[in-house]
């Protein structure tokens, strides 16, 4: 399988002093199934590919392009099993979402929040979210805790429905990235503060990678189901 990402620049820098700060705004890019077995073509124009084929619209916000990751990777999952699969940064806009069977939102926690663009977006899109079928996901580094991965369970997931006038058909938790060397100083020791306190690791140059891949792949499994139920009716 070969998989593409788009040819504009995947990250723009915030100038924010000394801060390293990096918005992941990649381009779109869109998975589907190639005619050659088990191939994937990225950055095509999204179109009906045939009666079969479901239409997935993954929105994401990341920071530090963790959520991007995860949201290519369902992209290239479902694309194994036909479906079309555009992966979009929320902040390029939906107008087009009703076009499609089905829609995913990913977004990662930043100082105990998912980013405020996602809650707006739920807010103004929640007619919408609601009559599509459509499914969540958030990435967190809480969520490396196996007691912290349900949406009873993760407090960030909990808030989020509790709040939101959109109620997923579908929610993934995630674990995320913790990369101490990649923050500015007020964040490298805030989260070394809370990994203290969650018995995570506090060494300073711990770079490592909480995402269950597996679980990923299910929830993939999931959403592909989700949007050909869709696509039936
Ligand atoms: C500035 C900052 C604040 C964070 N705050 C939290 C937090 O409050 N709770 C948590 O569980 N994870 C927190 N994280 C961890 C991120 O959710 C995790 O690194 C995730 O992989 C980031 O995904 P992204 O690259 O898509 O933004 C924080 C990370 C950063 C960089």
């Amino acid at each position: 399988m070969s998989l593409g990402v788009g040819s504009e620049p995947t990250a723009r820098l915030l100038g924010r002093g000394d801060y390293r700060w990096t918005l992941h705004l990649a381009a779109p890019v869109q998975f589907r199934a190639s005619p050659v077995a088990g191939a994937c073509s990225a950055n095509e124009r999204p179109g009906r590919g045939g009666p079969s084929v479901s239409r997935i619209l993954l929105l994401y916000s990341s920071f530090y392009g963790h959520t991007l990751k995860i949201g290519e990777f369902i992209g290239a999952e479902a694309a194994t099993r036909g479906d079309e699969v555009v992966v979009r940064p929320l902040a390029r806009g939906a107008a087009d979402a009703a076009a499609y069977d089905a829609i995913v939102v990913g977004s990662s926690i930043r100082h105990g929040k998912h980013h405020a663009e996602v809650t707006d977006f739920v807010r103004a899109n929640a007619e919408l979210l609601g009559r599509l079928p459509s499914a969540f996901f958030s990435v967190s580094l809480i969520a490396r805790k196996p007691t912290r991965q349900t949406p009873q369970t993760n407090q960030y997931v909990r808030e989020f429905v509790a709040k939101s006038p959109w109620q997923p058909r579908l929610i993934g938790i995630f674990g995320g990235v913790l990369d101490y060397q990649r923050y500015g100083v007020f964040d490298r020791y805030a989260i070394r503060l809370i990994m203290t306190l969650t018995k995570g690791p506090t060494d300073l140059h711990t770079h490592v990678e909480f995402t269950d891949w597996d679980k990923v792949r299910a929830f993939a499994a999931q959403v592909s189901a989700l949007a050909a139920r869709q696509g039936a009716t």
